[in-house]
């Protein structure tokens, strides 16, 4: 499958013989092969008599030789998970830092236990394993960090409007755009492993498997977004933050995290599995964690599964 689609990446129409003759198959496996690719991976084909067959729209995949990463960057076809697939590798012993990112993933995984959706060539899935030693004060504020760099990414794309919810999601015009799992293996007291996951819509148009309000580049925008560009921003801002948080610590990042901070100031309620508590959001403290005042009284609460809303009484 993925020869024929680097046949038909050029956007011009081939013929089912030709197509045959590269392949070294019939023209009737080529009709198969060309259905396949329509209904696993959702991309539409054109079928024009007398000249064959083209893709509906062109098609914007990774090219690890065009982004020229600052760690060791794998780019897979298809995976159940990027951040499965750096686990597997970190526990195997791989050397960090390293990063994974796939085209599709077939079991994309989301934050409290949800599924990413994750289309062919539309988004960006990305996992980078880095090792971090000095135990959990060397982890504080890490997501933070991360959700920071890829809304700078995103805004060196020319995108306005880019805001952070705490903990790290990344909202376009209220609905969400990007989102970050941290996954750790090792031991958190002292030489952990940890894959840092990430997913941002870019060109996807559809999802009716959402459950949430979201958006993407393209669907925000009105136009496609090329991948490869926003991948080598990603890149650059992830290397910058990263290497700020290693060196001095969360508290580097705090002011630059709340000036994105698009509930700042606002009326929020706060769940847990057990309760909910509402009060207004005023920041985050050094090791970011959410700064609430509740009934005159400031209350920090930090990680975990909390689920952050703009309360109704705003
Ligand atoms: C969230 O629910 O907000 C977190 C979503 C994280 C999705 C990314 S896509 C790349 C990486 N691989 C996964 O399976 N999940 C993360």
């Amino acid at each position: 499958m993925q020869t024929l689609l680097k046949l038909l990446g050029d956007g011009r129409f081939h013929s089912g013989e030709e197509l045959g003759l590269v392949l070294g198959i019939s023209r009737s496996a080529i009709w198969k092969r060309l259905q396949s690719l329509e209904s696993e991976l959702g991309i539409s084909i054109q079928s024009v008599r007398g000249k064959g067959y083209r893709l509906a729209e062109p098609l914007n995949l990774i090219d690890p030789q065009v982004v020229a990463a600052p760690w060791p960057l794998d780019v897979l076809f298809a995976v159940d998970s990027t951040n499965a697939e750096v686990m597997r590798r970190l526990e195997a012993g791989a050397s960090t830092p390293f990063a994974v990112l796939a085209e599709r993933q077939t079991a994309g995984r989301g934050r409290r236990g949800r599924p990413w959706v994750s289309p062919f060539g539309a988004n960006l899935y990305c996992t980078l394993g880095i090792s971090v030693r000095g135990g959990a004060k060397e982890l504080e504020g890490l997501s933070l960090v991360v959700g920071l760099a890829v809304a700078r990414a995103i805004q060196s794309m020319g995108v306005d409007g880019v805001g952070l919810k705490w903990p790290n999601d990344i909202l376009l015009g209220g609905r969400k755009l990007a989102g970050i799992l941290l996954e750790l293996t090792g031991d958190p007291a002292d030489l952990c492993w940890v894959a840092i996951g990430i997913g941002i819509n870019v060109n996807m148009r559809t999802a009716d498997s959402i459950d949430q309000p979201w958006t993407s580049l393209c669907q925000a925008s009105g136009s496609m977004v090329d991948r490869n560009r926003l991948l080598i921003e990603l890149n650059k801002e992830l290397d910058w933050h990263l290497s700020r948080h290693r060196e001095e610590g969360f508290s580097a990042s705090r002011e630059e995290w709340e000036s994105l901070h698009i509930w700042q100031g606002r009326q929020v309620s706060l769940s847990t599995a057990a309760n909910t508590v509402v009060g207004r959001a005023l920041g985050i403290d050094e090791q970011g964690a959410l700064r609430l005042e509740v009934d005159g009284v400031e209350r920090r609460y930090s990680g975990g599964e909390l689920s952050l809303r703009l309360s109704d009484d705003t």
